[in-house]
């Protein structure tokens, strides 16, 4: 039986549980600091799996030892953003703390183990982890492209009244603003983008894609949770099946996009190794020149680490 590790038992942490024990992806424990809200929710999951019908496989905990042997660990542990916190960036102080320690709480239990984290701002806590827990590069991903991606292709879907299916597509660069919905790689039922919409409505489903996200803060007063957290599974579910599906993952660049020593979202192929292969799409002058922008930004903060 496999073992899945929750770091963060909040609202993310909640549906991953959940999710992955409908799924039965594995034994799973939700670890938070505060002990009430992992051992609640594991409760609330396991009275749930009779009504629902599934196993009960889950307890809950702030003793880090329990991740002990985890063949994942997910963290989604750390401050969302709030209406008054309008950028992923500015939760860098708070989030990079909590990362570091995690991050050595899961060095020392679970040495083994293939990370993917969700904690924001994205693209900096996922190289924060990776130098901190100094696992190799292909077992530490960060979840941030997939969400953004599966934004863009419902927006694009639900324009046309097509299913996603027809869509498809992927979004790349850092989870924030600079993220760039790849249009030259973007196909609806085998025909370009352009074939579909006219400039101004593309421009308008990348401006809505990019605020998605914050659509939901203000309305919510938190960051969203079903989203996120169902990105996440599909990267454990991939690795621990080793079905190897590509996804944009969050992960350490060494040459690749012309880029160095830097996380930022790319394709990649998931498999039982963690990161199997990074591809390398091709990118219109505009696109490297806007992944370019998302990596100095990306950079910046990683400068701050
Ligand atoms: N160790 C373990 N758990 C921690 C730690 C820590 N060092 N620090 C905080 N936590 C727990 C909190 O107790 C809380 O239960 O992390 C949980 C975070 O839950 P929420 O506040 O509900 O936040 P959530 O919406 O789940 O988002 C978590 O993911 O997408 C990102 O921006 C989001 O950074 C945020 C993170």
């Amino acid at each position: 039986m496999k073992k899945i590790a929750i770091i963060g038992a909040g609202n993310i942490g909640g549906v991953l549980a959940y999710l992955a024990s409908v799924r039965g992806l594995g034994d799973i424990v939700l670890v938070d600091i505060n002990e009430g809200t992992a051992k609640a929710k594991a409760l609330d999951i396991c009275q749930s799996s009779s009504i629902y019908g599934f196993k009960c496989r889950i307890f809950g905990t702030s003793n880090f030892s329990a991740i002990r042997n985890a063949d994942i660990v997910i963290i989604s542990a750390g401050v969302p953003r709030t209406p008054e916190i309008e950028s992923r960036e500015k939760l860098f102080d708070t989030n990079k703390k909590i990362i570091q320690d995690v991050s050595e709480k899961i060095k020392e239990h679970a040495p083994d183990s293939f990370v993917i984290v969700i904690t924001n701002p994205l693209d900096a806590m996922t190289y924060l982890c990776l130098k901190t827990t100094r696992f190799p590069k292909n077992k530490v991903v960060g979840m941030g492209g997939i969400l953004d991606t599966g934004r863009f292709k419902a927006i694009i879907a639900k324009k046309l009244h097509m299913e996603y299916d027809d869509v498809n597509t992927i979004v790349i660069g850092g989870h924030d603003e600079l993220m760039i919905p790849v249009v030259s790689n973007t196909t609806i039922k085998g025909k370009k983008l352009s074939f579909y919409f006219d400039e101004k409505e593309i421009q308008e489903a990348i401006y809505l894609t990019k605020k998605r996200g914050a659509e939901i803060v203000n309305l919510l007063g938190t960051s969203a949770f079903f989203a996120p957290a169902s990105g996440a599974i599909n990267i454990a579910e991939s690795y621990l099946k080793d079905e190897k599906r590509i996804m944009p993952c969050s992960v350490l660049l060494e040459g690749e996009y012309s880029q160095n020593n830097i996380c930022i979202g790319v394709p990649v192929k998931i498999g039982k190794t963690g990161v199997e292969e990074i591809i390398e799409l091709k990118l219109t002058g505009k696109e490297k020149e806007e992944f370019q922008k998302s990596s100095e930004k990306i950079n910046l903060m990683i400068g701050k680490l």
